[in-house]
């Protein structure tokens, strides 16, 4: 086994307040919304809360985007442009590691570096996330904290409801999301292995597929 250090210090806090964040985010989210069938605490207090975390994540996001635009290691999120036959193979390939290779004992196709760390649907997913979906479910957030404030970039979309019904499909893909994603951190050489590497900073890689 040898170590590659994959995770810089900045981007290992941002992830773990930001999936703290995240939990804080759907529960209140749901007490704010289905209020009629669960309750956790009241109303006010769970608008709060998740106001408040909103708050803390938009600023912790920003630690995220200046820490890979200034280091310019945001590059590693994008799937390679110039060779676009090539990547649909390498993301069928790893789909069907996924679906398929992992339950036969088939070695993992990605061998991650600190410059090419992310598997081909790992780059579109989490490219997707961060740079789209994140940013949307920030400014219709903000849009629903204070309408007032915003009503003229909420007529601009079409109205509160619509505002709304973004902010809540995309809670229900975030949801789906950890769910999903929580699965495939298990699936490192040992279940807990990928969550150690996004604590300590360190994947554990063997040997030959060190380069
Ligand atoms: C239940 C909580 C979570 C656990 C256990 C977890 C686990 C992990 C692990 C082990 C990694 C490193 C492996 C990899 O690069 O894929 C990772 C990376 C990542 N996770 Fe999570 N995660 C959680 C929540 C979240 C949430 C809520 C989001 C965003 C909505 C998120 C977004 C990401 C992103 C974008 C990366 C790549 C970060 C980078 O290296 O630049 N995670 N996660």
């Amino acid at each position: 086994m040898i170590r590659i250090y994959l995770h810089p210090i900045p981007i290992r806090i941002w992830h773990w307040i930001n999936a703290l964040g995240f939990i804080i985010l759907i529960i209140t989210g749901i007490q704010v919304r289905y209020g009629n069938i669960i309750k956790l605490f009241s109303f006010e207090t769970a608008v709060d809360i998740h106001s408040w975390t909103g708050f803390i994540l938009i600023a912790n996001y920003c630690i995220w985007l200046f820490y890979y635009l200034l280091t310019f290691k945001i590059k590693i999120y994008f799937p390679p442009i110039t060779h676009p036959i090539q990547f649909t193979k390498d993301s069928i390939r790893q789909a069907k590691f996924y679906g398929y290779g992992i339950f036969v004992g088939d070695p993992n196709p990605h061998h991650p570096t600190p410059d090419n760390k992310f598997n081909p649907m790992q780059k579109i997913s989490y490219l997707m996330i961060m740079a789209s979906l994140i940013p949307v479910q920030i400014i219709t957030g903000l849009f629903l904290w204070d309408p007032k404030l915003f009503s003229k970039w909420i007529n601009l979309v079409g109205g509160i409801q619509i505002v709304d019904m973004i902010h809540v499909l995309l809670f229900i893909f975030f949801s789906a999301f950890i769910v999903v994603h929580f699965y495939l951190a298990t699936l490192g050489h040992t279940p807990l292995a990928h969550i150690k590497a996004m604590i300590t900073g360190y994947e554990e890689e063997e040997e030959e597929h060190s380069h």
